[in-house]
């Protein structure tokens, strides 16, 4: 059974048409790029995945595990497997990194029958995935995001996912803005987790990240359809001639 399953997909935003009839597979195992210029729709298609609010499905279906994922409430999409890194990682007031990580896990491990973890057994746990992200021990003391760079909101997405384990992650340009050491150590994070399970939908402008997270598929998003796929090969090729060549003509 597929992970993911989107059947000509639809999406508005203040009725305004973004995504136009997307069709997607994401087989268990497998990493696929989503790639494309500025305002393509990226990160609308993982949005509406995710459930976040302002976008709206006027047509079309999607199945995560084969059962429909619109109607979900989007704690509930968490629940069974489904993560979301974010473009633009959100600050959040009150709230110690550590204290969220843990009450994230302990959310997920409650709704999966697993035993909870008290302070000190996530501790270790965080520890040493702390350690693998190469992250400052004082970024789980601070509140959620606050006073990161750029970079580090990058990796504690990682660091998120890999807590979380999800079955199907969903990373928005968690690459952008990283140097070249930084994006090593986020593909690194990304590649632990690859297993015959578990599937990703990586949404990257740039071809450098799947130079190291190399994609089973690459699909292209031009004005809000996937206009081309192909293999790794394609994202090798877009790094050559950029997205003009499938840019459809301008229509009225
Ligand atoms: N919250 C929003 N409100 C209004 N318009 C939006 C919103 N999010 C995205 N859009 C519009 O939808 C289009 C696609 O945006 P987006 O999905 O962010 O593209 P990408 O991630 O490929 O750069 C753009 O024209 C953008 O301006
Ligand atoms: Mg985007």
């Amino acid at each position: 059974m597929n992970l993911l399953e989107l059947r000509n997909l639809h999406v508005a935003i203040e009725g305004k048409m973004v995504l136009r009839g997307i069709n997607l597979d994401v087989p268990p195992g497998e990493v696929h790029a989503v790639m494309g210029p500025n305002g393509s729709g990226k990160s609308t298609l993982v949005q509406t995945l995710a459930g976040a609010e302002p976008y709206q499905v006027t047509d079309g279906q999607a199945l995560f595990l084969g059962k429909d994922l619109l109607s979900r409430a989007p704690e509930e999409r968490a629940r069974q497997g489904l993560f979301l890194a974010f473009q633009y990682p959100v600050e959040i007031s009150g709230l110690s990194n550590a204290y969220f990580l843990r009450a994230s896990v302990n959310a997920l491990n409650r709704a999966r029958g697993e035993p909870e973890l008290d302070a000190v057994d996530f501790l270790g746990v965080l520890r040493s995935e702390l350690l693998a992200m190469e992250m400052k021990p004082e970024l789980l003391e601070r509140f959620v995001n606050h006073g990161f760079s750029g970079g580090e909101k990058k990796r504690n997405e990682i660091l998120q996912m890999k807590l979380l384990k999800p079955r199907l992650a969903l990373l928005d340009e968690t690459d952008s803005g990283l140097d070249i050491d930084a994006l090593k150590v986020v593909a690194r994070g990304i590649n632990a987790m690859r297993d015959r399970e578990r599937g990703f939908l990586v949404v990257t402008h740039y071809q450098r990240l799947l130079d190291y997270v190399v994609p089973d598929r690459v699909h292209v998003l031009v004005n809000g359809r996937i206009v081309q796929s192909g293999d790794a090969d394609l994202a090798r090729l877009l790094e050559k001639r950029g997205y003009d060549w499938l840019l459809e003509p301008q229509r009225a």
